[in-house]
């Protein structure tokens, strides 16, 4: 151990980043599996869109008493689950991959559903549904990453962060509506 540098030794460092240039982020010490986390990626770009999606329809659909509040509920998860897209497809670009926003297979590549749901209570009962499936699921992917892919890792800590707060503020509003 006494011999073993921290990391590789700076002249193979050196010499291995010239190598492949065009690989841009990915080098040559990168573990990870990259197919497979692009895979693993754009199943979760499939997840957040078809979010977008499920919460677009929500607040325009949001009527009766209350509708006003969880609508705006519904239209501000809409717009972090686009961020959230925006940010895995980056990542997958990154990754000399290429983020597939195929509306073919969308609701087979994502692991949330799309659920419309009829009244105000089904709808938030649905939203929170799909967060749990998002949160198992990320939490999962992050596991897989575990040092392999430390940028995708914390990418999607952060995310899974958000979507346990989704969960939580649905969970609120159905206690608030006496769900
Ligand atoms: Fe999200
Ligand atoms: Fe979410």
């Amino acid at each position: 151990m006494a011999d073993q540098p921290f990391v590789t030794d700076i002249q193979t460092l050196r010499a291995r980043a010239r190598q492949h240039i065009e690989r841009g982020a990915v080098t040559p010490g990168y573990r990870a599996n990259r197919e497979t986390v692009i895979k693993i990626l754009n199943e979760a770009l499939a997840t957040e869109i078809v979010c977008v999606l499920r919460y677009k329809r929500h607040f325009f659909m949001a009527t009766g008493i209350n509708a006003q509040s969880v609508a705006q509920e519904f239209l501000q998860h809409a717009n972090e689950e686009q961020a959230h897209a925006d940010q895995i497809a980056q990542r997958i670009v990154q990754l000399g991959g290429e983020p597939n926003f195929s509306p073919e297979g969308l609701t087979t590549r994502s692991h949330s559903e799309y659920v419309e749901g009829k009244s105000l209570i089904d709808m938030i009962k649905e939203d929170l549904v799909a967060e749990r499936i998002a949160i198992d699921s990320y939490r999962d992917m992050i596991n897989y990453f575990g040092n392999d892919d430390p940028t995708t890792r914390r990418l999607m800590e952060t995310i899974l962060a958000m979507e346990e707060e989704h969960a939580d503020d649905l969970a609120s509003l159905l206690e608030e509506l006496g769900a």
